[in-house]
């Protein structure tokens, strides 16, 4: 089959379009034919190199974390989807940038009415969404909540799902000015540019400060996020796009003022409760195909275009979800 992998860690040129051997569903698995692969920030760090180096079949890695299509053959003892439905598919051990893809079942839902380039981007996106918000945040309703790298395919998704959850006021930083009139379309009351988030923050909560802080940034943004916590205030960490892996917190800080610091790692999640990972994706395809959270549509680029794409990410020059079209599906 046809795939997208690399042989080398490095920059998005070290992508390219491989021949592999189609994957066969073991036990408990299903095999997808691909539609639409979701491209995350995580897949950049992948093709780096912070995963690890490439191991798998003739030396190469191909990454791709969640993805919808139609189920093309079952594994021993899967009760759940059937032969022909259209599904979306968490992969925690890769392998989306292709035309075929195995998921264990815990992790493949039925798409609903959802459309599949739509349903691409839910499987990792949104349980990681909630999880941030609901298990890690321990969000009530009536707080205030600040999001960082806020039009990313993450920050996006909770933008709404705060505002369902009870959010009384939703703010996000972003990383240049010209991002910040995505604000209204995607559930935010203001987008701040993240330089200046501090005093902007303040001034917006009337000095009071937030009671949640989604934070995938880290280093400086991370310390300035416990500052402008409302007493008994969390900063969730789930990323370090800074690469600020030197930072540490003061416990006597944490303990002085009030705050919490909080972290979450979907892949862990994934290997202790793997069922929480299907209850949000399932709760996540519904509430999209109904309308309870809007819907925003990907932007679809065709997979020969991963390359660009990839550099799109890296660069931070993306916002909202991107998938790529696998073979005979349209790209936009
Ligand atoms: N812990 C978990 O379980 C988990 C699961 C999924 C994703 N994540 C993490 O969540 C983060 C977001 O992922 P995503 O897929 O939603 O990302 P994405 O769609 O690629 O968006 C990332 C955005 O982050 C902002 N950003 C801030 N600092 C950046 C930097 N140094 N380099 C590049 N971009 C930077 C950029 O926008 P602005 O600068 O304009 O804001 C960029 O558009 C990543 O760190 C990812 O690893 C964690």
């Amino acid at each position: 089959m046809r795939a997208y992998g690399f042989k080398s860690n490095g920059g998005p040129e070290v992508l390219e379009e491989i021949q592999v051997p189609t994957p066969r569903p073991g036990p408990g698995q299903v095999l997808i034919e691909v539609a639409y692969a979701g491209v995350n920030f995580a897949e950049v760090q992948h093709r780096r190199g912070e995963f690890g180096e490439p191991d798998g079949p003739g030396g190469y890695d191909v990454p791709g974390l969640e993805v919808s299509g139609t189920v093309a053959a079952l594994g021993s003892g899967v009760t759940g989807p059937v032969v022909g439905e259209q599904v979306a598919a968490y992969l925690p051990a890769f392998g989306g940038y292709a035309e075929f893809a195995v998921a264990d079942a815990d992790f493949v839902r039925p798409v609903g009415g959802l459309p599949l380039a739509d349903a691409a981007g839910v499987p990792c996106v949104y349980p990681t969404a909630y999880g941030v918000l609901m298990d890690a945040g321990r969000l009530r309703a009536g707080e205030t909540v600040l999001i960082h790298a806020a039009v990313g395919g993450v920050g996006s998704a909770a933008a709404r799902i705060a505002r369902a959850y009870g959010a009384a006021r939703v703010f996000g930083t972003v990383g240049t000015g010209s991002k910040a009139q995505l604000a209204a379309g995607l559930g935010y009351d203001a987008l701040f540019v993240r330089d200046e988030f501090e005093d902007a923050v303040r001034e917006a909560t009337v000095g009071r400060g937030v009671d949640l802080v989604l934070d995938p940034v880290g280093g400086p943004v991370r310390r300035a996020g416990l500052e402008v916590l409302a007493p008994f205030g969390r900063v969730v960490t789930y990323g370090d796009l800074g690469r600020h892996t030197d930072w540490t917190a003061d416990v006597w800080d944490l303990w002085k003022n009030n705050r919490t610091l909080a972290g979450y790692n979907i892949g862990d999640v994934a290997r202790r409760s793997p069922a929480t990972i299907g209850e949000y994706l399932s709760t996540a395809l519904s509430a999209l195909a109904s309308g309870a959270l809007a819907r925003v549509p990907p932007t679809v680029v065709s997979s020969s275009d991963v390359v660009e794409v990839h550099r799109r990410h890296e660069a931070g020059r993306t916002h909202g979800k991107t998938v790529l079209a696998l073979a005979g599906h349209t790209a936009g």
